[in-house]
């Protein structure tokens, strides 16, 4: 391993050039007029897989964005690992909150400022270097190697599952490794063996055919954005609670010994609150943070829209009111079943003085996985020789409803392995990368090759030693 540890220190540099290259292509893949620039995106991506020295390298055409694969099978005997990421981003407004243009990277402070920095295209760059240095320095890997990055993540994976179903012999491996999520805290790196699910809807109500004078005929009609406010304010208590009903029948109640580890966590709730510049938190009653973030189903509103909303004042009665609303499910919730239970509650709860449309929108399932398998236990030792420090295992509130369709389609457990951190700004302006983390990730994910290829006796290199 020494030598090709060497070759990932001497090209810090070059590694970071090339990263701003990849962060300059703004693959957003909600926004229609990007779609030329996601292509771009996997075609560059195709083509830094094929630089790094991996085979069959190819785009896959799909209804929606490409997906690209590409694999390095030489390592006959040893584990097969299923590398999965993205290439898509998040759109970037509010665009005037950026310190510096969102496509065109640049280092403050130890930090590469960029939207995708670290969700999710320095996390997969990380992996593709690290792949690169074991074939300059070995001509081999030490495992098996599938890859599949996908362009659709961001919009809710919608190509991504028929692909897996229909390529499941082609796909077959022993583990999935993802990096998109964050560690744990600076300078706590963390192994996460648990994301939440969601299910997110749009909800549309129309009071009138037109907006009205509100002197002429306020008082004669419902205004849509009052009953939405109405509606909405019925979807929780006071105490944080989903009034949905049947919405909390399959959560799987955190076990005490759960509850005792979160509690083990170096979490500061004071600092928590005021790095979020948030005046008090709010959430579950007789839930601490961690567990509500990660262990919780919620209710949250993503956005509202009606009526005047510019500068100065407007006597109107808007004539419609739109909502973008979603739960996030903890395991053993099933989006379908509380997707029905929401609708069915909105109906109820909706007065019939608007007409109501509601739009489901993506989803996930929720995912969790026991974290004594001994590939988690493999990736813990290469985190460990990466970052000079043993893991926390966490659970993360976001989520990657793919992981599930591995486990479900695939049979395959996965290894969460993340080097972004909690304050890096993912979906908002000004997001970054801390370049140690990302340099220390490189270095974690040619030892988690190393030590998964062990389990079957298939070191890195044996001529240059363990490492
Ligand atoms: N990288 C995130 C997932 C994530 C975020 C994992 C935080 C752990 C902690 C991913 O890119 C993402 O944003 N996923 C979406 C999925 C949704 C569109 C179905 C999410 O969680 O909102
Ligand atoms: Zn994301």
């Amino acid at each position: 391993m020494n030598t090709i540890i060497d070759f990932i220190h001497t090209n810090r540099d070059r590694y970071i050039d090339e990263l701003k290259a990849y962060l300059a292509i703004p693959s957003i893949s909600a926004l229609p007029e990007h779609a030329a620039d996601v292509r771009r995106c996997a075609e560059w991506t195709a083509e830094e897989m094929r630089r790094v020295g991996l085979d069959h390298v190819q785009l896959y055409e799909t209804p929606g964005n490409p997906i690209v694969c590409g694999e390095w099978l030489k390592a006959e005997g040893a584990p097969t690992i299923l590398f999965y990421g993205h290439y898509d981003v998040q759109p970037v407004d509010p665009i005037e909150l950026w310190e510096s243009p969102p496509f065109e990277a640049m280092v403050r402070s130890g930090e590469i400022y960029a939207r995708g920095a670290a969700d999710d295209k320095g996390q997969v760059f990380m992996h593709l270097k690290a792949i690169e240095a074991h074939l300059r320095q070995t001509s081999r890997l030490p495992v098996n190697m599938k890859i599949i990055l996908e362009g659709e993540e961001e919009v809710g994976s919608e190509s991504l599952d028929a692909f897996i179903r229909d390529r499941r012999d082609e796909l077959s491996a022993d583990v999935v490794v993802i990096s998109d999520s964050p560690m744990f805290d600076r300078g706590v790196p963390s192994i996460c063996y648990g994301l939440r699910g969601l299910t997110y809807f749009q909800i549309d109500l129309r009071g009138t055919a037109s907006d009205l004078h509100s002197g002429s005929f306020g008082g004669a009609v419902a205004n849509p954005a009052f009953v939405l406010s109405q509606v909405l304010a019925q979807m929780k208590d006071r105490g944080g609670r989903v009034k949905v009903p049947g919405f909390y029948d399959a959560v799987r109640p955190l076990r005490d010994e759960e509850r005792a580890e979160f509690k083990k966590l170096p979490f500061n709730e004071k600092h928590y609150r005021t790095e979020l510049g948030a005046p008090k938190l709010f959430g579950e009653r007789d839930y601490t943070t961690l567990e509500r973030v990660w262990a919780r189903p919620t209710f949250e509103v993503n956005g509202l829209q009606s009526g005047f909303t510019g500068d100065g004042a407007k006597t109107v009665i808007p004539a419609t009111a739109t909502a973008k609303v979603s739960m996030r499910l903890v395991p053993d919730q099933e989006p379908d079943t509380i997707a029905k239970q929401f609708e069915d509650y909105l109906r109820k709860v909706t007065p019939k003085t608007v007409a109501l449309t509601i739009t489901r929108m993506h989803g996930g399932r929720p995912w969790m996985t026991e974290f004594d398998n001994p590939y988690v236990q493999a990736a813990a030792r290469a985190v460990e020789r990466g970052f000079g420090q043993q893991p926390v295992f966490n659970r993360e509130g976001g989520s990657i409803p793919v992981v599930a369709t591995f486990q479900e389609v695939l049979d395959l457990p996965s290894v969460l392995f993340g080097i972004g951190l909690p304050d890096e700004n993912a979906h908002a302006p000004n997001e970054r990368l801390d370049l140690g983390n990302f340099h220390n990730g490189i270095i974690a994910s040619a030892y988690l090759y190393d030590e998964i290829g062990r389990l079957t006796g298939h070191a890195a290199t044996a001529e240059s030693g363990g490492g």
